[in-house]
């Protein structure tokens, strides 16, 4: 959550902080401000503006900054602490105006210690708990500004991703990280952090990330990582293989519409040289596991979050379908805390589109604590939750920008699904069966190119529901993970009550709240349970709701039982959810469209939840 950017080189910093706070602000976008500092100035400049990285451009235009500094932090904000207002937007600055930082993650003790500053004469100008950061550095100034903020560091606890600029010492950028990413980038003159990889790309694709209990001094071109204990620390540097062009919208409207259009290629990359059709299996070297450790897991878990979760949920099915092991499914938030129950040979596996989902997270920590074998599944290469679990899978389905996860969901059910091929193979899957889900899942790049085709039929039947206020998404079996995610997408984006329910639940109370403003959306291709499913349908019409059914090509029986069909492809019943995602992604997608709500930032969530 937030954004965080960081520029040190020879010439001004103001663009290149702009131009990288547009890159993130998917990550936050309640208010955002940028300090510029300068060799040859005093004072730090800062402006700051409520609401998106434009208002910042205007008011930046409208009160010109008073000199051009080669040097400069700046933030967007997802606000934890305080209301979105310009007091309480970063930059905060020291008391004396000399230090200004920039933050993620939470100061959990932010209260007595602004209670301690308080009683030492430091005033504050804001609610967040970032102001003390700038005034216990202030406080704690010594010969340097990695002792400075390493000295006030000492005294917080919580979370935190740090930049930090001073007029005291200028000509550098400290960072520090406990909890919250912090990425670093440089090429031959200049240097630029990040809390994510996206907006250093246009400078090198080398990067670099901090551990926690990092802390870095970045110059010109340069940068010098040690710890908090003042030793110098070595960090791998990553090769990122997305372009610059990946974090554009490419002549789209909306990231969201290009991610979704972008299914397609993001599966065919994720599935390049992990697919082998003699063998009928899949190759995922980066789990390094080999036919014994399969053998030998007696359960699994699956943990994660939002969307994540519910590719786990079609991800539990596989792994018992195809693999006969016990899999449940856990969500991140309760498995920290629940004291769950794992074997010792469970395999624990953590799903995170950004790997920095603070749930997510906690989760690999505790399964590790217990000593279960931690497998990840993440997009963003060098994430943390990737780098602790140690071994895994990465999606390769590219930058993914728009809020609403769209084509990280289709990839991480393409590896679940190749993970259970895997495991199924080394258990009790014959090869025909494997040639069998590998052709399957080789054709599924083609039929999202199918569902993607029909986008102007899917309009129309958006527009025709644009106006009510409740919808429902019931299936059964795969479709029913398919369900959950269709609700999600609709409520996330355009702010209409949607529930996902198993179609079978919905007489069980919530078939209550039918009528005939109430849209069901049926999840309903030709897999088993369709005739199951069938029936669901025609209770919900028995109530008035009008349905509208996703249905396999050529199913003409099923218009007999609802008002609107969107077609998709005839598939295996193992990858048959995705193209019913991919149309209810473009339901969803033309349904907030026309009640004009900002699709790539809804109100109130960020991409990356790092906080609790
Ligand atoms: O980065 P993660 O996959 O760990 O994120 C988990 C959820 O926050 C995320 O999927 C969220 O639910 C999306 N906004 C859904 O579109």
């Amino acid at each position: 959550m937030c954004g965080i950017i960081g520029f040190v080189g020879t010439t001004p910093a103001v663009p290149h902080l702009l131009s990288g706070l547009r890159k993130l602000e998917y990550r936050g976008y309640d208010s955002a401000g940028i300090a510029i500092a300068s060799p040859t100035e005093p004072d730090i400049v800062i402006r700051k503006a409520v609401g998106k990285i434009a208002n910042l451009d205007q008011a930046i235009a409208s009160h010109p900054l008073e000199f051009e500094g080669p040097i400069g932090i700046g933030h967007t904000r997802w606000a934890t602490h305080g209301i979105p207002s310009v007091q309480n937007a970063h930059p905060h600055l020291s008391q004396d105006g000399r230090f200004a930082v920039v933050h993620n993650g939470i100061i959990e003790n932010f209260h007595d210690l602004r209670k301690q500053l308080r009683e030492l004469g430091f005033e504050f100008r804001s609610e967040t708990d970032t102001e003390v950061l700038a005034h216990l550095i202030q406080l704690h100034r010594a010969d340097t500004l990695i002792d400075s903020v390493r000295a006030a560091l000492r005294l917080v606890r919580g979370t935190f991703g740090i930049a930090v600029v001073s007029s005291c010492f200028p000509n550098q950028i400290v960072v520090a990280r406990r909890g919250s990413p912090i990425v670093i980038g440089a090429n031959e003159t200049e240097t630029i952090v990040a809390s994510d990889v996206a907006p250093i790309i246009p400078y090198t694709n080398k990067v670099t990330f901090l551990d926690d209990g990092d802390i870095a001094v970045l110059t010109p071109g340069h940068f010098e990582i040690r710890s908090m204990e003042n030793t110098s620390v070595s960090r791998s540097e990553t090769a990122v293989d997305w372009d610059p062009g990946a974090a554009e919208k490419g002549g789209f409207e909306h990231f969201m519409l290009k991610e979704i259009f972008e299914q397609p290629e993001a599966l065919e990359n994720c599935f390049r040289g992990r697919l082998l059709e003699e063998d009928g299996t899949a190759k995922l070297s980066g789990l390094r596991l080999d036919p014994h450790d399969i053998a030998s897991f007696d359960n699994l878990v699956i943990t994660a979050c939002g969307t994540s979760y519910y590719a786990g949920l079609h991800g539990s099915y596989a792994f018992e379908q195809l693999a006969g092991i016990p899999t449940r499914i856990e969500q991140a938030a309760e498995f920290r805390y629940r004291n769950p129950i794992l074997s010792p040979n469970a395999g624990v596996i953590a799903i995170s589109q950004s790997g920095e989902t603070a749930d997510t997270l906690a989760a690999v920590r505790e399964a590790a604590r217990k000593g279960a074998t931690v497998l990840s599944i993440c997009n963003i290469v060098g994430s943390t939750i990737a780098r602790e679990a140690g071994r895994g899978i990465y999606l390769h389905a590219g930058p993914e920008i728009g809020v609403a996860s769209t084509k990280a969901f289709l990839c991480q059910v393409a590896v679940l699904n190749m993970m259970a091929l895997l495991f199924g193979r080394t258990r009790r899957l014959s090869n025909s069966e494997g040639v069998h889900i590998v052709h399957a899942l080789k054709k599924l790049p083609d039929l999202i190119r199918s569902v993607l085709e029909q986008k102007d039929c899917i309009r129309k039947i958006a527009e025709k529901y644009a106006g009510c206020s409740n919808a429902f998404y019931i299936g059964r079996g795969y479709m029913y993970p398919a369900a959950l995610e269709g609700a999600l997408k609709l409520k996330e984006i355009s702010y209409l009550h949607a529930e996902g329910y198993h179609a079978a639940e919905l007489k069980h109370g919530p078939i209550a709240l039918l009528d005939e403003k109430v849209p069901v959306v049926a999840c309903a291709p030709l897999v088993p349970g369709h005739d199951k499913t069938i029936g669901n349908i025609q209770e919900c019409r028995a109530r008035k709701s009008p349905v509208i059914a996703i249905a396999t090509e050529g199913d003409d029986s099923i218009a007999a039982f609802t008002e609107d069909i969107i077609r998709v492809p005839q598939c295996s019943e193992l990858v048959a959810a995705l193209p019913v995602v991919v149309a209810e992604q473009l339901l969803a997608y033309y349904i907030a469209r026309f009640r004009g709500e900002p699709i790539d930032q809804p109100r109130n969530l960020a991409k990356s939840v790092t906080v609790e």
